[in-house]
């Protein structure tokens, strides 16, 4: 813990734009937020266990979206299609959670705690709820007033080969040692046909199946999904412990039986080959190096203000 600590300036002054970020930036104006939100997504997570999964997905898929600044919260309005109703949206869900514990938030101390910062605190909390490793979580991002589904094009897709994650990863300041520890949010949670039926329907001329998927992995998603395009709830969970935070994603990748290109691809060059070996040999080696990503990622500002909800501008 106190290795990543001391990496924290190093990681702000790399990648906040704007507004610094800082362990104890609610201490006085807002002591009991951690608890609070810790607490509405421990009982969201035993009504509900797929809450844990949703939750991390959002943070990710806020933070590569104009930042962490909780665009991805927002609604659509009027004329504005927000990211929530953009393309890679099948999976997005328990926003109540994040709506919850604002209203919780709220009623300890009105208008100081953005609605970005609860969502971070909200991922590293279901990364506990599930089994994982706990961190600080850095405070202090505003949220943004702009949220267009257009922009989840932005999203590195699970078709990506490793040059196309290289890139989305290194345009928003993240190395490949980020984007092989932040995979493994793939050990939580559910996939949709859609998101890996490129490799089980047409792969490619001479191909139907990836030969990189394990046949008997390629076979049991066929039957899940025996057509392209399948209806929407068609799908499969991420791991066998997908309600288990650990580093079963990097042994099933070393088995050819993980579900994205994106995670195949991982094996694709030796330097994240080496990290997935290292990953699924230790899972000590593994959290400490989602720990250090997470907060790396979740350190991506770009907001101006606090919301009053977080679904609408204020
Ligand atoms: C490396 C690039 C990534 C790609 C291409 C990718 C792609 C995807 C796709 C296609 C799904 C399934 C959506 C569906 O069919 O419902 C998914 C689910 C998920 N992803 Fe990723 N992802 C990436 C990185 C991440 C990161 C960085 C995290 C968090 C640290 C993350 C966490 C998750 C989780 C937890 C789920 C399950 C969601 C649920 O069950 O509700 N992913 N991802
Ligand atoms: C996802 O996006 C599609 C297409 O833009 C939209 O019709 C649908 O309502 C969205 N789904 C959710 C759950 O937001
Ligand atoms: C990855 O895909 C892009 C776009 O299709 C292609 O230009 C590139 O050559 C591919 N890279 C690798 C390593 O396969
Ligand atoms: C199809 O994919 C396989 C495995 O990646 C590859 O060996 C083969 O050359 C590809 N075929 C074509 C026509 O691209």
């Amino acid at each position: 813990m106190a290795s990543i600590l001391a990496l924290l300036p190093l990681f702000f002054s790399a990648f906040s734009q704007g507004n610094a970020l800082s362990l104890n930036y609610y201490t006085k104006t807002c002591p009991d937020v951690e608890y609070v939100v810790a607490q509405v997504v421990r009982e969201a997570t035993m009504k509900d266990k797929t809450v844990p999964a949703a939750l991390l997905r959002m943070h990710f898929h806020d933070c590569f979206i104009r930042g962490c600044d909780g665009s991805v919260l927002l609604y659509s309005k009027g004329g504005n299609k927000a990211e929530k109703d953009g393309p890679p949206n099948v999976s997005l869900h328990a926003f109540y959670v994040i709506e919850s514990a604002k209203k919780a938030v709220e009623a300890k101390c009105p208008g100081i705690v953005s609605c970005a910062d609860i969502l971070a605190l909200a991922a590293r909390d279901a990364v506990v709820q599930t089994g994982g490793p706990t961190w600080d979580v850095p405070k202090g991002r505003k949220d943004g007033r702009t949220s267009k589904a257009s922009e989840t094009r932005q999203l590195p897709a699970p078709t990506f080969n490793i040059s196309q994650l290289q890139q989305s990863f290194s345009q928003r300041g993240l190395s490949m040692e980020d984007l092989v520890a932040l995979s493994g949010g793939h050990t939580l949670g559910f996939s949709h046909c859609s998101s890996f039926q490129n490799r089980i329907h047409n792969f490619n001329s001479t191909h139907d199946i990836d030969p990189t998927l394990h046949p008997s992995l390629a076979a049991s998603l066929k039957s899940i999904c025996p057509i392209k395009n399948m209806a929407k709830n068609a799908g499969t969970n991420m791991d066998p412990s997908s309600t288990t935070f650990d580093n079963t994603y990097y042994k099933l990748i070393l088995q050819k039986k993980s579900l994205f290109s994106s995670d195949q691809a991982l094996l694709t060059i030796p330097k994240t080959k080496d990290l997935v070996l290292k990953y699924a040999s230790s899972k000590e080696a593994f959290n400490t190096a989602f720990v250090n990503s997470m907060i790396k990622m979740s350190s991506i500002t770009g907001g101006q203000e606090g919301r009053k909800v977080c679904k609408v501008v204020n």
